[in-house]
């Protein structure tokens, strides 16, 4: 990979990569495209209230829990609602993302993915899995890719949503590491965020306006190699 590929200089990372033992990976947007059924299914629900939703709030969206989610929609639209309503909101979305995500396969793991978390555990770095959703066992499953992770953290073992740090301390935990020995890959702001808290350095896989507090930006997860990791 040419290093003028990369949005910042992976010298500018300046970390020692010895000192990464895990690299800890978001699932919706960094492995596979489900961040877009997600916004598919969101959209879908935000024109039902009369709320058109656009790309750009999706940002906001990406990263965070079910109900938080629907809380942002809510509030771009001004419609205020009882709880029990926003259950049956949340499930219907719900409902509609597993339908997408049911159709899904291996082949739509983003490209480069699978060789780079094969080539990231041949080097003895250690994997895991930090998503916010509750569905990411089921994708994992539909992908044939659960069992690359040492460990997997999804939506249901978490109290608090990125941008909270929670998630990712859990996986370093998990993985019996120190923070400061974990890289993370991640797409949402929210994300690069709980990285940043969570005091492990952070991979921005997507646009730099949104992203620049990561260490380094990347246009897609295919564009960073194992051998990256040497150059850090
Ligand atoms: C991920 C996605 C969010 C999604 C959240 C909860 O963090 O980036 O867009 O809202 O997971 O997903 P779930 O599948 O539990 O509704
Ligand atoms: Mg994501």
């Amino acid at each position: 990979m040419a290093k003028t590929e990369l949005t910042r200089e992976l010298t500018s990372l300046t970390v020692d990569s010895n000192l990464i033992k895990a690299a800890i990976f978001d699932l919706d947007g960094v492995i596979v495209d489900t961040a877009h059924y997600h916004y598919m299914a969101w959209k879908q629900l935000a024109a039902t209230l009369g709320i058109d939703l656009t790309i750009e709030d999706n940002e906001r969206l990406k990263g965070v829990s079910r109900m938080h989610s629907l809380e942002i929609v809510l509030e771009i639209g001004g419609v205020s609602l009882s709880e029990a309503e926003k259950e049956k909101l949340a499930d219907k979305k719900n409902g509609w993302f597993v339908d997408l995500i049911e159709k899904m396969s291996p082949d739509e793991i983003f490209p480069g993915v699978t060789d780079l978390i094969e080539s990231i555990r041949r080097k003895g770095v250690r994997v895991g899995l930090a998503s916010s959703s509750k569905n990411a066992p089921r994708v994992l499953e539909l992908l044939h890719i659960r069992d690359q992770f040492d460990v997997i953290i999804d939506g249901t073992m978490i109290t608090h949503s990125k941008p909270d740090p929670e998630i990712f301390l859990l996986a370093a935990s998990r993985l019996d590491l120190n923070p400061t020995d974990c890289l993370v890959f991640e797409d949402a702001e929210a994300g690069v965020e709980a990285a940043i808290r969570a005091g492990m350095k952070c991979v921005g896989v997507g646009n730099v306006a949104q992203l620049g507090k990561a260490n380094v930006v990347i246009a897609k997860t295919g564009d960073f190699t194992a051998a990256d990791l040497d150059k850090l």
